[in-house]
C-alpha cells in the first residue's frame, strides 16, 4: 500500500515540499505520496490526532506549529527538544517521533562551501531560525560564534540558555558592520531582506574578508540584497534553497532511510521560483 507523507502549516499553499518529495519518491523507488495539508493553531491538535488515526507515516511541521506540536507527540528527539522545535515527525508503529532538520540541514549545506574548523562565524538573528543554526553550530560543531540581533538581550539570552559563553557572544549591529571584516563565515538569518521588502538589509557591507562565506536563509528573492553586495565584493554566497533542500533530504532519510539527491532538489526549487 502506498506511504502517505505530508507537511502542515499555515500558510501552506505555496510550500514547495511536495514538489521536492513527491520527486524524490520516485526518483528512489518508494511508493509514497506527500500532501500539503492546512492546519490553523486552533486545529493543531485535532490534525495530529488525525494523523494518528489515519496511520499517516510522518510529516513536516511548518510555521506556526513547529514549538506548540512537542507535547502533542509522543517522543522528541534531544536536539529538537533542545531546539525546542519540531520540524520533521516520524510514525514509528504507531509512535509519533519528532526530529528537527533544520539546523543540521542548515550546517550540512554550509559544509558544501566552507570547511568550519577554526573559522569565526557571524550569526545575524536570534529569532526561531537562528536558533537551530546557532546550537548546532555551536553545540555539535563546537565552532566559535558571535550573534548579532536588532534586540541584544534575545542574543545574550540564547548563548545563556545554552551555556555557551564560552563560544560564543552577543554584540550589536553596529559593532557586527564594523568589524564585519573579521568574519570567514556570516549567517543571516532574520527576516530583513525577504519579499517584497527586497531592499533591505541587515547590516551594511563594506569591505569583507578574503574568501568570506555569506549564507542568507532567505530563497524569495532567490539572491538579497546582502548576498548581492557581498558577491560584488568578491564574497563566496549561498542562498536559503540550499538549507531548504538538505533539511528536506534529511526528513526524507528519517522516513525512508535513503538520502535523495539534494542537487536535483535545489534545481527543482530554483526552476519553481525562478
Ligand atoms: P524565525 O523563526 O523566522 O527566525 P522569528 O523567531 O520571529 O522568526 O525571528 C525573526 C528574526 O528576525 C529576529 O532575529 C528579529 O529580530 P528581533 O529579535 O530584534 O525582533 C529579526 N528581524 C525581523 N525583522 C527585523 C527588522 N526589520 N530589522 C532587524 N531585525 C529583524
Amino acid at each position: 500500500m502506498k506511504s502517505l507523507y505530508g507537511v502542515i502549516g499555515s500558510p501552506i499553499a505555496h510550500s514547495m515540499s511536495p514538489l521536492i518529495h513527491n520527486d524524490a519518491f520516485l526518483q528512489k523507488g518508494v511508493d509514497a505520496y506527500y500532501h500539503a495539508f492546512h492546519v490553523d493553531p486552533e486545529e493543531l491538535e485535532t490534525a495530529v490526532a488525525g494523523m494518528r488515526a489515519l496511520g499517516v507515516n510522518g510529516f513536516n511541521v511548518t510555521i506556526p506549529h513547529k514549538e506548540a506540536i512537542i507535547p502533542l507527540l509522543d517522543r522528541v528527539e534531544d536536539a529538537a527538544l533542545q531546539i525546542g522545535a519540531v520540524n520533521t515527525v516520524v510514525n514509528r508503529n504507531g509512535e509519533l517521533i519528532g526530529y528537527n532538520t533544520d539546523g543540521r540541514g542548515f550546517v550540512e549545506a554550509l559544509k558544501e562551501v566552507v570547511k568550519l574548523k577554526d573559522k569565526h562565524v557571524l550569526i545575524i538573528g536570534a529569532g526561531g531560525a537562528a536558533r537551530a543554526i546557532f546550537y548546532t553550530l555551536a553545540l555539535e560543531e563546537g565552532v566559535q560564534i558571535d550573534i548579532c540581533n536588532r534586540t541584544v538581550s534575545k542574543a545574550e539570552d540564547l548563548i545563556k540558555e545554552f551555556s555557551l559563553e564560552r563560544i560564543a557572544r552577543s554584540i550589536t549591529v553596529d559593532q557586527a558592520a564594523r568589524e564585519i571584516q573579521r568574519y570567514d563565515v556570516v549567517v543571516q538569518t532574520t527576516s530583513v531582506g525577504m519579499h517584497p521588502k527586497i531592499n533591505d538589509i541587515p547590516l551594511p557591507l563594506k569591505s569583507i574578508k578574503h574568501h568570506a562565506v555569506f549564507s542568507d536563509i532567505i530563497y524569495n528573492p532567490i539572491e538579497t540584497k546582502l548576498l548581492q553586495e557581498a558577491k560584488s565584493i568578491g564574497a563566496i554566497t549561498q542562498n536559503g534553497i540550499h538549507m531548504f533542500a538538505y533539511q528536506a533530504a534529511l526528513a526524507f532519510e528519517i522516513w525512508t532511510g535513503k538520502f535523495p539527491d539534494t542537487v536535483r532538489m535545489k534545481k527543482l526549487v530554483e526552476e519553481h521560483l525562478g
